[in-house]
């Protein structure tokens, strides 16, 4: 009898993101009948494993993509403009974590549990957002429940992860060369030594001082709360971390809310789990593996009239970026937008 389920093509299947896709997807029992593991040519042949079957990776070609269903991109923007092209054509959806396309008017930026609907109006190709916009839009979807947000700040502390598989391998290798006491080699993921540093620096710089994560965050928030104009100013900060995004935010708000009020409405938020303790807090290393983005430490930012401060930390590969991508496939199932054969 014929298996039912989608056959499914995995762009980067061998990179940091790739490999918790492939954990999540097991985990949460996603509807695979066949799946293609691909990545560069470099990867060819390489075995992964998915559940208890090895795999076998595929150079990333359109003999290897043919006949899918439904592909999941998960490389660099090169990769995604290629291949998100090639799938508009033939009408397959593609899911891309990248930015290549995230701010495109025809493809929607989506957090399911916020903007689920978006999905009806896709173009074959689909967004997910930044690994710090998402837990920070998960946070703002719910306050705004209490009262319309006027202005929003950021500070950021991200995981070496974040870059990819190549960086979090060059702060281990950093972080054994420094105990050992040797000299460390020249660094490559970023521009100086990650391991007991911290760099003002993610992405390149880009307009007016701010480095284009900053303005991935800012872009990406307004998109996907379809509030255009709202203020927003970032700093993304580099950590010796190896998973986990965490972030500082200040929000002010149109009219006086309450602090019980904002921690009732993030406590109903899908996917986010809020400590009304203020003396607790959950760090990156707790929330690393977990699906759920973590809001603590909320209390009043006294130097503004309506403004709150709080702490969020979450998996940038998962709820980041893997968990996300295939919530938005289980998504479009659920909608009938895909359907399994
Ligand atoms: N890391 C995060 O926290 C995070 C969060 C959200 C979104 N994202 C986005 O997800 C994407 C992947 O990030 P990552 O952190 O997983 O990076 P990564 O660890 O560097 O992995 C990159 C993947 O892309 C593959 N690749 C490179 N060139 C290719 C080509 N020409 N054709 C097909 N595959 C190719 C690599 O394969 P080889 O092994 O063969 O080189 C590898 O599997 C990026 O767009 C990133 O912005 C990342």
């Amino acid at each position: 009898m014929k298996k039912i389920g989608l056959d499914v093509a995995v762009i980067g299947a061998t990179g940091a993101v790739g490999e918790v896709f492939m954990r999540v997807a097991f985990e949460r029992n996603f509807p695979i009948r066949n799946l293609r593991l691909l990545a560069s040519s470099r990867s060819a042949g390489k075995q992964v494993k998915y559940g208890n079957e090895v795999l076998t990776v595929l150079e990333t070609n359109e003999e290897a993509l043919e006949g899918v269903d439904l592909v999941f991109c998960s490389a660099s923007s090169e990769v995604s403009k290629v291949w998100g092209a090639w799938c508009r054509e033939r009408e397959i959806i593609m899911i891309d974590d990248g930015s290549a396309f995230r701010m495109d008017e025809d493809v929607p930026l989506v957090i399911p549990e916020v903007n689920g609907n978006d999905l009806d109006a896709h173009n074959w190709i689909i967004s997910i957002p930044n690994c710090t916009t998402t837990p920070l839009v998960m946070a703002l979807n719910a306050m705004q429940q209490v009262s319309s947000i006027k202005r929003v700040t950021a500070a950021t502390y991200q995981a070496v992860s974040g870059t990819g598989a190549a960086a979090v391998q060059e702060l281990i290798d950093q972080n054994s060369s420094l105990s050992q006491g040797s000299d460390i080699s020249t660094p490559e993921a970023y521009p100086v030594q990650i391991a007991q540093n911290v760099l003002p620096h993610v992405d390149d710089f880009g307009e007016d001082g701010f480095t284009k994560e900053e303005l991935k965050m800012r872009n990406e928030t307004r998109k996907i709360l379809h509030d255009y104009d709202l203020p927003f100013a970032a700093t993304c900060v580099r950590v010796p971390v190896l998973y986990g995004h965490s972030e500082v935010v200040h929000v002010e708000f149109a009219s006086e809310v309450s602090l019980v009020d904002l921690g009732n409405a993030l406590s109903l938020q899908d996917g986010l789990v809020f400590d009304d303790d203020q003396t607790n807090y959950v760090t990156p290393l707790e929330a690393a593996d977990c699906d759920d983005t973590f809001v603590s430490r909320l209390r009043f930012d006294p130097s503004v009239d309506n403004g709150v401060v709080f702490w969020c930390v979450s998996d940038n590969l998962r709820k980041g970026a893997a968990t996300n991508a295939i919530q938005i496939a289980e998504s479009l199932l659920q909608r009938g937008i895909l359907s399994e054969s």
